[in-house]
């Protein structure tokens, strides 16, 4: 039997304890006004978020599986047109798309980033599609489908190589959809503009989910979609509420997808702690590295690219025997995640889409190898060293075995 948990994979408790009072004030708050769907919690937080992630406008919802869906939706994408992402990535990011109308196309990530290779993203647009002569839109030669936009995942907290993405987008006219669902407060250096970028701030759009577990997370369901682009977000403000920009008058149909006040107030005081706590998971995962890289021959560490500033969302690493390290650490009293064992173009949700085994090597690669280690701002140096100790035991017993 495993041992009692000594370090947990994410501590969600204390920093709910330390902001109990502030917490509990929005509670007070809300039910002296009565206002729990919109009004001022809901705006505010709104304005906060945007001003955060250097963008004019910020529209609340549901989740980011809203924030994804409704983001394309205002794109103007149409029933069969293709939206190209990872399948190194959570489904919410896939099921958007299928939601939407759209089809999925895939295009592999890089091995040493995990996010979206750009070259990869040419070769698919050189090698598989054309531009189509009398339209001059981009379409897949094998499906006859047009290619409508791209979805690069700022996965584990880290941005995408969003330059050459956003180069490719412009030169085929694509929209870009940014996934920032785990990248809150993470940035990008664009060589192009000379300036370090927020997620959130440079596609057409950005989806952000705050999932308790999220560097910003709610106390339930919520995420949000930011944009410089007045029109989209005032589409996507009429998505997620039945398609009324007036009540009761429906322009299209929508959805039920807007953010309760209750959450956006409880956002509004975690967000004033964000970038505390972001420092913190940099601190913790530079410590990481630290400790770690000695063990470079038989564990791979998270690369932070120069072009990136992650918020390590997660601390990934990779490593032979995934599954041993596992439940080694499962032993050892260590909570640990895989994100995520299985690539989205293997899962059964997707058998119809006759993808086969070999299709993208480097998400298959790397799914079989990663694990994600304890990861919250609240960590402490002796629990991290525990989970240091445990890694470091198995890989020595390895090579011992080995030997
Ligand atoms: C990369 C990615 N995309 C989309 C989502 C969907 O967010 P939500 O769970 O808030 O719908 C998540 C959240 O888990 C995610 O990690």
């Amino acid at each position: 039997m495993a041992n009692p948990m000594k370090v947990p994979f994410l501590d969600l408790v204390t920093p709910h304890r330390e902001l109990e009072a502030e917490l509990l004030a929005v509670v007070k708050k809300a039910f002296s006004g009565a206002a729990f769907i919109g009004g001022p919690m809901v705006e505010d937080f709104e304005r906060e978020f945007a001003a955060f992630c250097d963008s004019k406008y910020c529209v609340g919802v549901n989740s980011g599986t809203d924030a994804l869906r409704f983001a394309f939706m205002a794109a103007g994408v149409q029933p069969g047109e293709i939206i190209v992402t990872v399948p190194h990535t959570f489904i919410a990011t896939t099921e958007a798309i299928s939601q939407a109308g759209a089809e999925i196309g895939f295009v592999d990530i890089d091995e040493k980033t995990y996010t979206m290779d750009p070259n990869k993203l040419r070769d698919y647009f050189e090698q598989r599609c054309a531009v189509d002569a009398r339209s001059g839109k981009l379409t897949e030669r094998a499906s006859g489908r047009r290619v409508v936009g791209v979805v690069p995942v700022h996965l584990y907290g880290q941005t995408a190589d969003m330059d050459p993405i956003l180069e490719l987008a412009a030169k085929y006219r694509l929209f870009v959809i940014e996934d920032a669902c785990q990248a809150h407060g993470a940035e990008y250096f664009s060589k192009k503009q000379n300036a370090w970028k927020r997620a959130g701030s440079m596609g057409q759009a950005a989806a952000f989910s705050f999932y308790p577990g999220k560097n910003l997370g709610a106390c339930g369901e919520a995420g949000a979609i930011t944009t410089n682009d007045e029109e989209m977000a005032n589409r996507m403000k009429m998505i997620r509420d039945h398609g009324q920009a007036k009540k009761y008058y429906h322009d299209i149909e929508g959805y039920n997808g807007r953010l309760d006040s209750l959450q956006a107030g409880w956002l509004s005081v975690k967000l004033r702690h964000l970038e505390n706590w972001n420092h913190s998971r940099r601190s913790l995962a530079h410590r990481y590295h630290q400790k770690l890289s000695d063990m470079r021959d038989s564990l791979v560490i998270p690369l932070e690219a120069s072009w990136t500033k992650g918020v390590y969302h997660l601390y990934v690493v990779r490593v032979q025997d995934r599954d041993a390290l596992q439940a080694h650490l499962a032993e050892a009293g260590i909570g640990t995640g895989i994100h995520y064992p299985i690539p989205l173009h293997l899962q059964k949700a997707y058998l119809q889409l006759r993808y086969r085994e070999g299709d993208f090597p480097v998400t298959e690669r790397v799914a079989k190898e990663i694990v994600s280690l304890p990861m919250f701002p609240q960590l402490r140096d002796a629990e991290q060293d525990e989970v240091v100790g445990a890694v470091k035991e198995f890989l020595a017993a390895r090579v011992a075995t080995a030997n």
